[in-house]
């Protein structure tokens, strides 16, 4: 028997209960081994739960208790998930968790522990909720070198972004709304900043490159400047405009991994992936591209792949599944050299002066009064600022991916 502890009974952490009780048969069948959910740590008491005598307050029941195998971290945030982690693994006790926060900060670190106690550090959650992009990187692309990943990794902003370009609405109008039906956060900064996408970029080029990526060097742009007249351009062009979180490893062997919106074409895979859902495009040297798509969030498609997690703790008691994850810094490209081609938004009398800084460039008609819009040619970050500088008004710039 495999005894779970899951510490947070919150959305997530009922999520992993509920499909533990439900698919009880087929997990327990897959697992080797019957799952028992001992324990459920939180602060709160939860009268007629069915599971109400399984709740416990304090984490030292579930550490001090040698049968427990397997710990369902779904707490989210840093402290004190941090340190309970760190605890349960070097008391040789897995840990399976959605905590992108935890995994961007202190991946490396918690994986070693793992390792040296002969049991695993899991996070399918972390990224992508419910899509199995971890396990597909660490265990199916193995005969790869993945170079790049470009993915639409956060639900609030993808959401966001559909309904402007379904209904021509402006991003603080969508917002409200999003948040009016429980889509987006009251505090919705760390989605529509990009910070969400940033830390689950992170863990993904981590996986990619064997080295540890930190989240604070990734370039990261929200969308809260995006507006309503974008998306009339991006009709224009046949394009739709999607926060993209990618990662590049370079001709030259360079590395860079950026957050900010893209205008992409129809022709693009993920061109299609609207409203919550999130999909990740994989790079790789010899399969080429491959997709992963599905339910980024929500408690049971993000439930369901920490119990992923723990059936496979419960395939491998005492030994640590390889995860290539070092300690060692990746050295990224300054975003001042990364080169994109920009579509750029100015007034019409600065027509002329457009022509001349910025040269070869394709005008974009749309039905917009009292504006001049083009698509530069591809140029450094470095190269756009300074002629956009020199330009002295850019309404708005979007970069373009394909
Ligand atoms: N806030 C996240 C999103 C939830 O909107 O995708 C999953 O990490």
């Amino acid at each position: 028997m495999i005894n779970v502890a899951v510490l947070g009974y919150g959305t997530v952490g009922s999520g992993v209960v509920e499909v533990i009780e439900k698919n009880k048969e087929e997990i327990n069948k897959k697992s080797g081994e019957s799952l028992n959910i001992k324990y459920i740590l939180d602060l709160r008491d939860f009268p007629g739960d069915p599971y109400e005598s399984k709740v416990v307050h304090d984490v030292e029941v579930i550490m001090n208790d040698p049968e427990v195998n397997v710990i369902c971290e779904t707490m989210g945030g840093i402290h004190p998930a941090y340190e309970f982690s760190k605890r349960a693994l070097l008391l040789g006790k897995s840990v399976c968790t959605s905590n992108k926060e935890l995994v961007a900060n202190y991946g490396p670190e918690l994986l070693r522990l793992a390792r040296e106690n002969k049991c695993n550090y899991l996070f399918e959650a972390s990224v992508g909720g419910g899509i199995p992009i971890i396990r597909p990187i660490n265990y199916s692309l193995t005969a790869e070198k993945i170079d790049g990943i470009t993915g639409i990794l956060n639900g609030t902003t993808n959401y966001i972004l559909s309904k402007m370009a379904l209904e021509g609405a402006d991003f603080e109008d969508v917002l409200e709304e999003a948040q009016e039906k429980g889509y987006a956060e009251r505090n919705p900064e760390a989605d529509v900043e990009g910070y969400d996408a940033c830390r689950k970029i992170a863990i993904l080029s981590s996986l990619m490159t064997g080295k540890n990526v930190k989240y604070e060097d990734i370039y990261t742009e929200g969308i809260t400047k995006i507006t309503a007249t974008d998306f009339i351009y991006a009709k224009a062009l046949g394009r739709s405009i999607k926060l993209l979180a990618m990662s590049r490893e370079c001709e030259d062997g360079s590395f860079y991994a950026m957050v900010a919106p893209f205008m992409i074409p129809m022709s693009h895979p993920l061109y299609s992936v609207t409203g919550v859902f999130n999909a990740v495009f994989v790079h790789g040297n010899m399969l080429g591209d491959s997709m992963y798509y599905g339910k980024g969030a929500g408690k049971l498609p993000t439930a369901s792949a920490v119990v992923s997690d723990v059936v496979d703790c419960a395939r491998h008691i005492g030994k640590t599944i390889m995860c290539f994850w070092d300690d060692e810094d990746v050295r990224q490209t300054k975003v001042d050299n990364i080169k994109h081609r920009f579509f750029v938004r100015t007034k019409a009398d600065l027509e002329k002066a457009a022509i001349d800084i910025f040269g070869m460039m394709r005008v974009v008609v749309a039905d917009v009064e009292g504006e001049y819009a083009f698509i530069t040619e591809e140029m450094s970050e470095k190269e756009f600022e300074d002629k956009a500088e020199k330009l002295g008004c850019v309404l708005n710039r979007i970069r373009l991916e394909a």
